[in-house]
């Protein structure tokens, strides 16, 4: 038992130099109900047209989705036509031509969404020295999902007292270590929605949110049903066998 002590110490030394970690991390944040989680989950494509809009029209300013093709849009329910029309507005560089040089055309559906800066370093100069993180895979990449944006998005606060921002920061919530280098980008009524849903932060945050999940992983539904067959196949199986093993082992004494 005396043995015990000395490790019980390292355990209380541990826990404690790891608090201070602790409390430079984000909160957690707050768990929605998603459509796409569980066994059955799918996306909703009203969220993912609404979220798309928000991208489309707030985020897209600064974050890029270079992974994401204008014709992976017919998966939120539009149809080749409207892609097509989507991507049409939109300019991208092209060439270089017969004659060397680079010219720019409307783009086209096999065009990966437009990035907005033509460069990193464009990029972090134009946000106050901050990197603006490619979206394409950001659900997936940060701890949360679709809660930590949904969060992010949601979390801005006074900072305490004590904190020291500097110009062009800003305390977050959720944010590891609160503080943040992107002004809040949303707010009520600036993205207007054509199907009745609130025009508010919270809506829009979760549409976002929704939207970049998919992004992140558009086979989700394939791979739940792939999922849901290989179960019912093996139950199916297994039953086979049963039965089998009953039948051969019935004469047995
Ligand atoms: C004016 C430019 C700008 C706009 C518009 C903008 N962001 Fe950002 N965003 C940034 C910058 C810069 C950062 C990096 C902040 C940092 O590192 O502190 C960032 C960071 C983030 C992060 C945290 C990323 C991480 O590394 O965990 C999220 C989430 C995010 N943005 C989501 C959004 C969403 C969603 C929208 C649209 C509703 C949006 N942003 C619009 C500039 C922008």
């Amino acid at each position: 038992m005396l043995r015990l002590i000395p490790i019980l110490f390292c355990f209380v030394i541990a826990i404690g130099a790891a608090s201070p970690a602790k409390a430079a991390e984000g909160e957690h944040p707050p768990h929605l109900h998603w459509s796409f989680q569980g066994m059955f989950g799918s996306y909703d494509k009203a969220a993912l047209q609404r979220g798309y809009k928000v991208y489309s029209q707030v985020c897209a300013a600064c974050h890029s989705m270079d992974r994401v093709y204008y014709r992976n849009l017919t998966a939120l329910g539009y149809s080749e036509a409207e892609v097509k029309a989507i991507a049409a507005g939109f300019t991208v560089t092209d060439g270089p031509n017969d004659e060397g040089d680079m010219f720019e055309r409307p783009a086209r559906p096999s065009d990966h969404m437009v990035n907005p800066f033509p460069n990193k370093e464009a990029a972090v100069y134009a946000n106050n020295g901050a990197f603006p993180p490619d979206m394409s895979l950001l659900a997936k990449a940060r701890h949360g999902g679709a809660n930590y944006i949904f969060g992010v998005m949601t979390g801005y606060e006074e900072p305490p007292v004590d904190a020291e921002l500097l110009p062009g920061q800003y305390w977050n919530r959720y944010m590891p270590g609160h503080v943040i280098a992107m002004a809040p980008p949303l707010s009520d009524g600036m993205v207007s929605y054509e199907d009745g849903s609130p025009e508010t932060v919270a809506q829009y945050a979760s549409d976002v949110a929704h939207f970049l999940s998919w992004a992140s992983e558009p086979t989700l539904e394939s791979r739940k049903r792939t999922g849901f067959k290989a179960l019912l196949f093996l139950l199916v199986f297994a039953g086979v066998m049963y039965a089998t093993k009953k039948k051969i082992w019935a004469n047995a004494h």
